[in-house]
């Protein structure tokens, strides 16, 4: 559980973006975890990560002011045969720094119930598209209360360096998220 002050910002607010949250990006984008495992492309300079925050609907979250952790909706879904998606899900993509990782900053006693929360105003259900053979991110896919719907095959996209392969898909129900429902995972 983290102790620190938990915050969320957008990647960029009229186009606007944070230097730290552009060095972030950069950072995260240089490291082969973050980029074996996410859509985020590689080894973006200064104006690509401007480009990168002002392209997507992304959000980071703040830990005493310091962005460490970044959640992107993707609302067109990549093809995900035979499985069994419920009309109006947004897939997820998300990351934490290097440092950051495993100290329990994005669980369920993280950040992650202020990011379903936000997520939760504008979707119903989120889903997690995690390589099989990505222990971490199926851990905390299922730690944070995600259902697994199954197993299948991502083709590559259009992305730099985006690879194919199995993956496990995992639906959170954002609804009892929402601010009125006052509960959480
Ligand atoms: C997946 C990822 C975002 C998790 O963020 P994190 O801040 O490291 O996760 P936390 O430390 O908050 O841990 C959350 C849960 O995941 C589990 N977890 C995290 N890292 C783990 C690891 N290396 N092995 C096993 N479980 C792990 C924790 O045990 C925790 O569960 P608990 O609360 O029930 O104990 C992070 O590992 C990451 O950035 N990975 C690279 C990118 C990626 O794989 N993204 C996911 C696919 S889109």
């Amino acid at each position: 559980m983290s102790s620190a002050v938990m915050t969320l910002s957008p990647f960029s607010q009229a186009g606007v973006v944070d230097d730290d949250v552009i060095a972030m990006v950069m950072a995260a984008s240089r490291d082969p975890v973050v980029r074996g495992h996410s859509y985020l492309v590689q080894a973006l300079d200064e104006k690509g990560a401007l480009a990168y925050c002002q392209g997507h609907d992304g959000v980071v979250v703040r830990y005493d002011g310091t962005p460490l952790v970044a959640v992107i909706v993707y609302r067109e879904l990549p093809p995900l045969a035979g499985l069994a998606v419920p009309a109006g899900s947004v897939e997820l993509d998300a990351w934490a720094l290097a440092p950051a990782r495993g100290k329990g900053l994005f669980g369920k006693q993280g950040g992650w119930p202020l990011v379903a929360a936000w997520l939760s105003q504008r979707f119903d259900h989120a889903l997690s598209v995690v390589f099989s053979d990505n222990e971490p991110g199926q851990a905390h896919a299922r730690s944070i209360g995600g259902t697994w719907i199954g197993r299948t095959y991502l083709p590559s996209r259009d992305i730099p360096g985006f690879r194919d392969g199995e993956v496990d898909v995992y639906v959170h129900e954002l609804a009892r998220y929402r601010p009125s429902q006052g509960t959480s995972p």
